[in-house]
Parts: C-alpha cells; structure tokens; sequence
C-alpha cells in the first residue's frame, strides 16, 4: 500500500521560480511512490485574505495552471479545491472542540504573522484557527506524509497533537503525519532579497522566456563588480545562488572562478545561466499557453479531482462521527 500524502498551496497570487525549485519539484518527483493529494487552500487563503476576495477565484484557476505545467498529473495524484470538500470544514470544527486554544497562540506563525501582516486586522477567530484547519486538510485523508518548507513544521507539529488528542479521546482514526521537508535553495529575487510577490521581486512561473531572460539580464549581481575588470565574490550575488540551482558543477566552478578573476564579466556568467534555466521554464510556457485556451479542461481536472477527493474524506468523517457518538 502506498503512503498518502497531502499538501497545499493557498491561491494568493502567481507562482515563481521559488515555488518551483523549492516545493513543486518535489511535490512532481512524490507523483509514484505516493498516494498524493494536493490542494489548493481557498479558505486558507481567506484566513487572511477575507477583506480581498476578488482575486481568489482567478488565482485558484492560475495554480491550476501552473501545477499542469510543472508536471503534476490529474492521472497520478488528485488535484482539488479545499472548499470543494466541505468535509474540511466539517472536521475543522470537530478537532475545534477539543485543541486548547493556548497550543494555537503558541504556535510561532501566529504571533509572527500578526506583527508582519499589522496592515490586516488578523485577531480573528479564522486566523487563530488556521491550523486546526490545516491538520483537517491532512487528516481528512489520513495522510502520512506533508512534503512543506521549514516555516510550517509547527503546523505539522500541531496536527500530530490533534491527531493523538482524537485518537485518546475517541478512537483511534487517524495517523500521526510526518513532514518531508523540502529541499528549499532560497532562491533570491532579482534585487537580491528574497523571492516575493510583496517584494515585486519574483520570476513568475508563467513569464515568457523573452522576460525571464531580461528580468535575468537586469538582475542585481555583485556589487563589488562595477567594471568588467573588477573581481567579484559569487557568495555576494544573487545570480550565483540561480547558478547553484540550475547549473552543473562545471559551469559553476567556471562562472566563479571567472567571477573572482575578472575573467568573465557579468554578462557572460548571466549567459550561462539563461542556457540551463530555459530549457527548464520554457517547457513550462509552452503548456501554460496550451492550457489557457483550453479553461475547460482546467475546471474539469478541478471537479473531477475535487471529486474524488470527496470520496476519500467522506469516508474519513463517517469515521469521525462513529468515534465522536454523532452517528444518529
Ligand atoms: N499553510 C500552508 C502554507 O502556507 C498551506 C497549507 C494548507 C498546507 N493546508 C496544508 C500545507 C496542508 C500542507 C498541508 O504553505
Ligand atoms: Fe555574479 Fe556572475 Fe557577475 Fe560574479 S560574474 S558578480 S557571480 S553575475
């Protein structure tokens, strides 16, 4: 029997290079061993989102988009909508009656997001929940294994508690998810922080190779080097850390040693490094633009995704109901 696996994006926005190398690859690479399931988290989204709903659908449809191309396969893995499977919700509110609020208030996400994101109104019953809503996402499925990035370990965490809190107090229905976590290269933005949609920074997975190509030409690089003769230090620029995802060790060891002897110039390191990361995204606008004539097949993989999804956890709720004594 092979292992479930959940996890799930939140549709706020365009999905970069970051996402790429950081969580898709992955998530692609999981499609055999697996019994994945992937979703994306439209009521996530509005934990946070919930005074700016117009963009949702639009981004839902997008990720979509973007998953397709990268090669995650409607024929392996389910792909739905989180709200297309009310029984999310339903176990939300289960698991809600029984996780002490002071586990949520500790979780470090939660004092971290409020301060960050202070242009939002985030003391909401719905925030402070976003976790339990998460482990529901996981457990719905009884998934094992939650292929996520280092900052959501403590949501893993938690959702372990709330599994064996259930299993305690009811019966034993659900398993004690693992996080597999990511090999996540910080892909740098084009000005050097960190690749983001709030920074404006982000090579966007949907960009033409023509963009991507000047975004790459125009990309911040060492700042020592001003003039071609001036050597540089790859371990101060951005490109370099691009090169240390997308480039072969040869290339690499060339690029720096040209780059801390002056021997190449900036725009010959940038060339090698547009000759390894096309090929990799041009497939990918390729597909993209095939998959944007044809929105039905989208909304389709959706539903039918959604679908089977729905078969899954309405199995999962029956038991839940069972152990809870709420089946009349
Ligand atoms: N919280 C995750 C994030 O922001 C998204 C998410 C929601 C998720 N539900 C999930 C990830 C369940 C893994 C499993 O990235
Ligand atoms: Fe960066 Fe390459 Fe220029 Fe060195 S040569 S500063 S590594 S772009």
């Amino acid at each position: 029997m092979k292992k479930r696996v959940f996890s799930g994006m939140r549709p706020t926005g365009r999905l970069h290079l970051g996402h790429l190398v950081g969580a898709l690859e992955n998530w692609v690479s999981m499609q055999d061993e697996y019994e994945c399931v992937f979703g994306i988290v439209d009521w996530h989204a509005l934990t946070s989102e919930y005074q700016n709903v117009d963009e949702i659908k639009q981004s839902v449809r997008d990720i979509a988009i973007d998953w397709l191309a990268v090669g995650l396969d409607p024929q392996k893995s389910i792909l739905m909508i989180q709200s297309q499977v009310p029984e999310h919700a339903e176990l939300h509110l289960l698991f809600s009656m029984f996780t002490p609020v002071p586990w949520l208030e500790r979780v470090p996400t939660y004092k971290e997001q409020i301060i960050q994101l202070k242009e939002k109104d985030l003391s909401t019953y719905g925030f402070l929940g976003y976790p339990v809503l998460q482990a529901a996402d996981i457990l719905v499925y009884k998934g094992e294994v939650v292929p996520v990035g280092e900052d959501q370990v403590s949501h893993i965490e938690l959702c372990r508690e709330i599994a064996r809190r259930f299993n305690n107090l009811y019966d034993t229905v659900f398993p004690e998810p693992v996080p597999k976590l990511t090999r996540s290269p910080r892909l740098p933005g084009t000005d050097g922080r960190k690749m983001s949609k709030s920074y404006g920074n982000e090579i966007r997975l949907s960009e033409s190779p023509e963009e991507i190509r000047q975004k790459i030409m125009t990309m911040m690089t060492d700042p020592a080097r001003k003039r071609r003769s001036d050597p540089g230090d790859p371990a101060l620029c951005p490109v370099f850390e691009h090169h240390k995802v997308f480039t072969d060790e040869e290339g690499r060891e060339w690029a720096a040693q040209g780059c801390r002897t002056a021997e190449i110039g900036c725009v010959d390191c940038k060339r090698l490094l547009l000759s390894k990361m096309l090929p990799v995204v041009e497939p990918l606008y390729e597909t993209r633009v095939e998959l944007e004539s044809d929105p039905d097949f989208v909304a389709d993989v959706l539903a039918e995704g959604s679908k089977k999804a729905r078969s899954i956890a309405s199995r999962t709720l029956d038991q839940a109901r069972q152990a809870m004594k709420l089946k009349y």
